[in-house]
């Protein structure tokens, strides 16, 4: 049984994509422990809760520095015997000492195509507005493993969408979560969940992607 935590901060769309897709059976063999936000306000905490999952808020402020709320995430995800750590809209960013007992066991989705757009100051509407701002011709999603560098961890899953010439961004925003956030995210889970992947600095490849190249 895979024990998964969530860090999340807001709607929790993608959380709840991957409510749906263990209660589905298509991510076999896992739990979701805990859903933790570092805001009392997350939509996300009452999704969780109405799915029956343990929720608990650690904020930021409670704690006098970014290294003690560290060890308060991580403490309490070590408590509950987490195995896979799943960032999923959660906005703050975690330091090298979160990381000492979960290194390639968190994983985070990033609505860009890493390495563009992504890094420090690129989160919410700001990635669409400056993808838009750009005239990209194509955006999408990425999910990589967490590092302590902002979104430089290694990539697991990407997909790609198309940007529309009247595309707002957030109408860009909602495709992009629609096509590939919603898709991609619970796919790496449930690769991770059957033990799939393999992290070799920073390639990650999944066997059984592997498995059907090979069929060609
Ligand atoms: C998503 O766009 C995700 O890519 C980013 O934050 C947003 C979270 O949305 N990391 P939600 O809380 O999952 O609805």
């Amino acid at each position: 049984m895979l024990r998964i935590g969530a860090l999340v901060s807001g709607g929790g769309t993608n959380l709840q994509a991957i409510i749906d897709a263990i209660s589905q059976g298509s991510i076999p063999d896992a739990k979701i422990e805990i859903v933790i936000s570092n805001s009392k306000q997350a939509f996300a905490l009452e999704r969780a809760a109405k799915a029956g999952i343990a929720t608990k808020i650690i904020s930021r402020k409670e704690y006098a520095s970014a290294q003690q709320f560290d060890l308060a995430l991580s403490g309490e995800l070590i408590s509950r015997q987490v195995d896979l750590v799943l960032l999923a809209g959660f906005m703050a960013i975690l330091g090298p000492k979160f990381f000492e007992h979960f290194e390639n066991k968190v994983m985070n989705i990033h609505p860009a195509l890493i390495p563009a757009f992504s890094g420090p100051g690129f989160y919410g509407l700001k990635v669409h507005e400056a993808v838009l701002e750009y005239g990209c011709k194509i955006s999408g999603a990425s999910v990589h493993f967490v590092t302590a560098e902002v979104d430089a961890g290694p990539l697991i899953l990407q997909k790609a969408v198309a940007v529309q010439e009247a595309d707002t961004p957030v109408q860009l925003q909602k495709r992009i979560m629609e096509e590939a956030e919603w898709q991609i995210y619970p796919e790496a889970v449930r690769l991770f969940a059957l033990g799939k992947l393999k992290v070799e600095g920073r390639q990650v490849s999944n066997s059984s992607r592997f498995k059907s190249d090979n069929r060609r």
